[in-house]
């Protein structure tokens, strides 16, 4: 089998989770898309209204930036796979509660195992803490590099966090070109 038949194959036994209460409210289950084998993961936090509708992820206003950003750094958003630390919207677009992630933690732990990406860029807080259990603020850890089981952590900000204004664009596409620039040498 290869990495995108067995993609195809935790994706069709996902869409029926109902590992966490996620599962009643949601619309759709938004697994993840893109290259079952790149070498670049990205990580957001969980779907919102959008992407709950059409079963995509960052389909709304912050993945239509977050899209435009991948393309200023020379990233293409085709190239990259692309998935939330919770794969079921959480009402009202709160935070994932601790449970939840966990409840979801098996689904990302077995598209990490298929995928093997070199680098997972965590987007914001949700992700980093998710997978590298940082207590230390996004501003101090945003693009350096930690260690995985098997690839780096890369921690940038979230692409919402440029709608809202806290962050700058540039910030973050200067997060992006710099993993461009490091998987010339991975
Ligand atoms: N995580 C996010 O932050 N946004 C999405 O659209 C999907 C997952």
């Amino acid at each position: 089998m290869t990495s995108k038949d067995n993609l195809q194959a935790l994706y069709t036994q996902s869409l029926t989770c109902q590992n966490c209460e996620l599962g009643a409210t949601r619309k759709n289950l938004v697994f993840g898309e893109g290259k079952a084998d790149a070498g670049i993961f990205l990580l957001g936090e969980a779907p919102g209204a959008k992407e709950d509708e059409t079963g995509r992820p960052f389909v709304g206003r912050a993945g239509e930036l977050l899209t435009e950003m991948l393309t200023q750094a020379g990233l293409d958003r085709q190239d990259v796979y692309i998935t939330g630390s919770c794969k079921c919207r959480p009402p009202k677009n709160r935070n994932p509660y601790k449970r939840e992630l966990a409840a979801c933690r098996p689904i990302l732990q077995q598209q990490l195992e298929i995928i093997k990406p070199q680098v997972v860029v965590c987007m914001g807080l949700v992700a980093i803490h998710n997978l590298l259990d940082k207590k230390a603020r996004l501003a101090d850890i945003h693009g350096q590099w930690f260690e995985g089981p098997g690839y780096k952590i890369y921690p940038t900000y979230h692409p919402a966090a440029v709608l809202r204004g806290t962050v700058k664009a540039e910030v973050m596409i200067e997060d992006f070109r710099r993993v461009a620039e490091a998987m010339k040498s991975l």
